[in-house]
């Protein structure tokens, strides 16, 4: 089906005002924004309008009780200007089963990916051209009943707005197992793609900043010993000849970064394994000298190698100037997104 989308462009573009080779990530937006209201059982109000700021009330209910989904994806191009989308009906799959999750309406597929063309069509001269930047996606969805009592809301807003980033880590990332706090457990919201996931990240990410580290590398919220996924994206380990990545368990993130390193890895004949993974058997790993790579995907993250682990009192210390697996996978999705390696799999749209 095709849907009918009120346009009202701004007066007032702020491109010439970015400069594409300094590109802060998540702080400079482009000028429209694509915004649609659930009202009465159904979405209205279809409309891309310039970015600018919604007017909420204090009794909001995602604010008090946290219906709040999202989804991160980008837009590249090739080398002749052309936008492209990577992928992108996997991320409209993926915020419907966060809608479910989260007691939210579904939001059609048909409706997700013509507002993401038309957007990005129309902002496509806001795509950056260096390899490793892009323009980034954020659909998400709020609740918007005004009322204070724990239920869900009956009306909600999805809005589409995007921004031209750079890498979101520009040099390896060093990690801290948590051992105390936890982020999901199974049967909980971890899979979901919801705002409180990330909340849960910010104290533990904060102590581990005051020691040195970038982020939090969670494990899971019964054991405290299998590894689940970083605060900003998932987690892959190659230990011998082995690529070790968490089973999704149910309390990890379904990333789509993550599924495409796993068939790219795979297809270049590496031996990837999903399974429960354990902290201690990544620390022995290292006494032992086989562990090689520690890498997180995420959309964001794109491929980010880690220099560094601890875990209780204990530092690995890595060599990401020496990865292999992970720098292959890194400048292949890369080299997709862009069209300088051939898209073999369809993963690459036009915009
Ligand atoms: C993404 O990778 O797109 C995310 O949503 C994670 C966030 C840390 C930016």
């Amino acid at each position: 089906m095709s849907y009918q989308f009120k346009i009202t462009k701004t007066q007032h573009s702020s491109l010439s005002n970015v400069d594409f080779n300094n590109i802060p990530f998540g702080k400079v937006f482009s000028d429209h924004m694509f915004v649609a209201d659930f009202i009465n059982g159904e979405w209205t109000n279809l409309e891309i309008v310039p970015v600018g700021k919604i007017s909420v009330h204090p009794g909001n209910m995602a604010w008090h009780y946290g219906q709040a989904i999202f989804e991160g994806m980008k837009a590249s191009r090739d080398a002749a200007g052309n936008a492209l989308l990577f992928r992108p009906e996997l991320h409209a799959k993926r915020l419907n089963a966060s809608a479910r999750r989260m007691c939210m309406p579904e939001l059609p597929e048909d409706l997700f990916l013509q507002a993401i063309h038309t957007l990005v069509d129309m902002e496509k001269a806001w795509i950056p051209p260096a390899v490793g930047s892009a323009l980034y996606i954020r659909p998400f969805m709020i609740a918007m009943d005004e009322t204070i009592g724990v239920k869900a809301s009956e009306t909600y807003k999805f809005i589409i707005f995007v921004m031209p980033v750079g890498p979101y880590y520009s040099q390896p990332v060093n990690l801290l197992a948590q051992d105390t706090y936890v982020r999901a457990v199974v049967g909980g919201v971890g899979e979901a793609k919801t705002a409180g996931n990330y909340a849960a990240s910010l104290l533990p990410a904060t102590m581990a900043r005051k020691e040195g580290y970038d982020q939090v590398m969670w494990l899971d919220g019964v054991h405290k010993k299998y590894i689940q996924e970083v605060g900003t994206m998932n987690i892959f380990f190659v230990v011998g000849d082995e690529v070790i990545t968490p089973n999704l368990d149910g309390a990890i993130l379904d990333g789509i970064t993550r599924k495409c390193i796993i068939e790219l890895l795979k297809d270049k004949g590496y031996k990837v394994v999903k399974r429960p993974i354990t902290i201690d058997e990544i620390m022995k790993a290292d006494t032992a000298g086989t562990l090689k790579e520690i890498f997180g995907s995420g959309t964001a993250a794109v491929i980010a190698p880690v220099g560094k682990l601890k875990y209780k009192d204990k530092v690995i210390t890595l060599h990401p100037e020496n990865y292999e697996v992970s720098s292959f996978a890194k400048n292949t999705i890369n080299g997709i997104r862009n069209r300088t390696i051939e898209d073999k799999y369809g993963w690459i749209v036009p915009a």
